[in-house]
């Protein structure tokens, strides 16, 4: 019997494959290769999308977070708080501005915890970044008021939310800056690498338009030092045809995760939670077991892929050990990266899928 893919890119190619072939024809026609009219064609579909005023496209989600940064002048001697549970790329946007990031818990919903991102508050700390993490958006009104009494920066990292809806508006319109993935896996993905800014702070969005193009608004002429983080006209094209399909293909993750969550009933296995008055896009759909490996392996034997996000959360990474944290610091991260499992998500499962995974989970014995 063939395998449940954990994800099958090529399902949703063949949807758009016709779109796609017409819309590169005209890329190269036109040699739009590096940054240019297709770029921002869909630098203004994703910024009304999002309903933000402002978007900026670049090459990748790391970038974004890098240059999302620099924009509201985030430098050496700054904190920034970040859950730990996140793909380590948060921090990395940190340490490139040569910030430290300050690591904090995760609450029930597996984002970052408010109250502990408030007691990690110094007088150094510049902004927090909440991560929507697996698609779930984060305790945004929270961040947002301690963000203000503190006078500090509310950072959203979207990259795995795209269309997701915090109390009816979009992730990446509430934060004051906020910095999207467009990773081929992700729910919008390019056919290659892709990063997108959102904002509604003019002066920001400009800096970084400049920022992603060698520090120059006019052709050899560098008024401070910039990076090469342009999005390419290939990548932008893909990313416009794809997000007229979006809501429908996050209204499909949807199905698959209510299908999962209806369905799994095996009580070693413990299921997500979605906070009130969100509607979560399931980027990745995590749940959590005590004997992991076993349920991995379980998994295998019935043709049922499965990956893990992620094994080590951002504190114990090695590249931050002269940080100095250590095991037991921040239990609830440390607890779910030895316990999760993420299960088959994408638009395109069949029925049939699905319907294995749940007896794959659901017959698995401890
Ligand atoms: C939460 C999070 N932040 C940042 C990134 C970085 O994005 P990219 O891989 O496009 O650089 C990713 C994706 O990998 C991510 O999942």
């Amino acid at each position: 019997m063939e395998q449940v893919p954990f994800l099958n890119l090529g399902r949703q190619y063949k949807l758009i494959q016709k779109d796609v072939h017409n819309e590169w024809d005209q890329v190269l026609a036109q040699t739009a290769f590096a940054g240019g009219p297709f770029v921002t064609r869909f630098e203004e579909a994703f910024a009304a999308y999002c309903q933000a005023d402002y978007a900026a496209g670049v090459n990748t989600g790391t970038s974004a977070l890098h240059l999302a940064m620099l924009a509201i002048d985030i430098g050496p001697g700054d904190e920034v708080i970040i859950p730990a549970n996140t793909f380590v790329a948060t921090a990395w946007g940190v340490s490139y501005c040569g910030a430290t990031p300050v690591f904090v818990d995760c609450d029930e919903y597996h984002n970052i915890d408010p109250s502990a991102a408030e007691a990690a508050i110094t007088k150094n700390t510049k902004a927090i970044a909440g991560v929507h993490l697996y698609g779930q958006p984060c305790k945004l009104d929270e961040l947002r008021k301690i963000a203000e009494q503190h006078q500090i920066y509310l950072i959203e990292d979207a990259a795995q939310a795209h269309g997701a809806l915090y109390k009816g508006r979009r992730v990446g319109s509430i934060g004051d800056i906020s910095a999207f993935s467009f990773y081929p896996g992700k729910n919008l993905g390019a056919y290659g690498e892709g990063g997108g800014i959102t904002t509604n702070r003019k002066e920001w969005i400009d800096h970084i338009y400049r920022l992603r193009n060698h520090g120059s608004e006019q052709r050899y002429y560098h008024d401070e030092v910039g990076y090469n983080m342009r999005m390419d006209g290939l990548q932008a094209t893909v990313l416009e045809i794809k997000l007229r399909h979006l809501d429908q293909w996050n209204d499909e993750r949807r199905r698959v995760a209510e299908a999962y969550l209806n369905g799994i009933t095996n009580q070693a296995v413990t299921l997500p939670k979605v906070l009130v008055d969100t509607v979560p896009v399931w980027h990745l759909f995590v749940i959590q077991t005590q004997d992991r490996d076993g349920l991995m392996k379980h998994l295998q034997n019935r043709g049922v892929q499965s990956a893990l996000h992620y094994p080590v959360p951002c504190h114990l990474q090695k590249a931050y050990t002269s940080l100095g944290y250590k095991q037991g610091d921040l239990p609830r991260s440390e607890a779910l990266a030895s316990t999760c499992v993420s299960l088959p998500m994408f638009a395109e499962l069949t029925q049939e899928e699905r319907e294995r995974v749940i007896e794959a989970v659901n017959s698995y014995n401890p």
